[in-house]
């Protein structure tokens, strides 16, 4: 197990992030849309992080050559999706399980799913019980809910499903169910989750397209999609580490380059600027979604901050702004929020041990938890194997100094994530 010691930096900085990790969520619908085209997808700053790795090598296991070129990558789709000769690992990743069992559900084929012990303990039944209601032959542990999964492809049946959850993967696995049915279908959720698949197979020529009474109409594919053309923007969900050590540290100040600006990813922003951190948005370019530059510049200490809505738009982004909020003046809340118990650790549970053996005050609740701020003291941090809340206390230790303890999860989805730290502090 490997840990890393970072030391408290006490100066002011001044960061210009342009090597942020590329976006996660869209790395992986590069890698499984690629396979929906009949032509060559051109894809430039793909994360080369394991997760997204993961998805690659599936669709290179479902018959796809992948050429590749440091993080740029040209996938040529197969004629028709083969049937691979062993099981496909999407290793960490809950969206490259979930996706491709809403598109292998409707392949001709056997295919089985699995993933790392985290990943083999997290529900899958919110993606099974749809699937398997609309006819998707798919048999796993505890009667559909953990991988791996065994899924027979066949026929799907279109449907009119109005998600319990808020959740792009689930949203994202029954579009791709839909695309393949025979019939239009209809999805809604109560708050848009991330729409990055809308919009990438919208871009690739699909009709997915959301009504105004908050229903997306999935009409089946009559043709193979256009390939995708596309340079994946920087990840805001990774670029938020560096926002909240510039928010926390005075004088401070980073700039994270040609980020995704996607409403629907960059709420955890919005919320560290309602605690008082000067931010700006400036959109350069729109290819797919909108795509520009944040600024974050620390601007006096933090102020507390309730947070209950929206909460689907900035889920990832909790773990670290739970560390702005151990800092801030006052008690911070964190209300309807119980998906966090099912990411890749139950994140209300470790980020509060965490903040406790900092010495924050927490109160834990089911679906949340309160923060009375105050100032962090060094400790030695398990991750839990979660990726985000090892960086979270990375963070802090920029503040106070910080042991984390089993850090090889950071290469999930930020490889490169000590250099950039290493540019503002001390690590041994
Ligand atoms: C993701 C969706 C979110 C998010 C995850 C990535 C995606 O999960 O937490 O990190 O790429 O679709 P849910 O859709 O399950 O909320």
């Amino acid at each position: 197990m490997k840990t890393v010691t970072i030391k408290r930096y006490s100066n002011s900085f001044d960061l210009e992030c342009s090597d942020i990790a590329p976006d996660k969520s869209i790395s992986h619908r590069c890698a499984i849309f690629s396979l929906l085209s009949n032509d060559t997808s051109t894809i430039k700053n793909f994360l080369l992080g394991e997760d997204t790795i993961s998805s690659l090598s599936i669709a290179e296991q479902l018959g796809a050559e992948v050429l590749r070129d440091g993080s740029n990558i040209t996938i040529k789709p197969p004629k028709k999706l083969t049937e691979p000769n062993d099981i496909l690992d999407c290793g960490n990743a809950g969206t490259g399980m979930r996706l491709y069992a809403g598109l292998l559900a409707g392949v001709d084929g056997s295919f089985i799913l699995t993933g790392d012990k985290y990943l083999r303990s997290r529900p899958m039944n919110r993606v099974t019980t749809p699937l398997r209601e609309i006819g998707a032959k798919i048999d796993c542990r505890e009667e559909g809910n953990l991988a791996p999964l065994s899924i027979r492809g066949g026929e799907l049946k279109a449907f009119r499903y109005n998600s319990p959850i808020d959740s792009a993967q689930v949203k994202s696995a029954l579009i791709l169910a839909g695309i393949q049915a025979e019939e239009v279908s209809y999805y809604k959720e109560n708050l848009l989750s991330r729409d990055h698949t809308e919009r990438m197979l919208r871009g690739m020529g699909a009709k997915v397209d959301i009504g105004e009474d908050g229903w997306i109409k999935i009409e089946p594919l009559v043709k193979p999609l256009k390939p995708l053309n596309i340079r994946v923007p920087a990840d805001p969900s990774s670029g938020f580490f560096f926002a909240v050590a510039s928010a926390i540290t005075p004088n401070s100040k980073t700039i994270i380059k040609n980020v995704t600006l996607n409403p629907t990813r960059i709420e955890a922003y919005k919320i560290l600027e309602k605690m008082g951190a000067k931010i700006s948005f400036v959109e350069k370019e729109n290819l797919y979604e909108p795509i520009g530059d944040i600024e974050i510049s620390y601007n006096g200490k933090l102020s507390a901050v309730t947070v209950e809505n929206n909460i689907a738009w900035l889920i990832d982004e909790l773990p670290a702004l739970s560390i702005a909020m151990a800092l801030a003046e006052g008690k911070s809340v964190v209300k309807n929020a119980k998906e966090l118990r099912v990411k890749e650790s139950d994140r209300i549970s470790t980020v509060l041990e965490g903040l406790t053996k900092c010495g924050v005050e927490t109160i834990e609740h089911k679906d949340g938890y309160e923060i009375i701020g105050s100032s962090l003291k060094s400790s030695t941090i398990n991750s839990y194997g979660d990726h985000r809340v090892a960086m979270s206390f990375a963070i802090a230790g920029v503040n106070c100094g910080m042991k984390i303890e089993d850090i090889e999860c950071i290469d999930t989805s930020f490889p490169n994530f000590f250099d950039i730290l290493s540019q503002i502090t001390q690590l041994g």
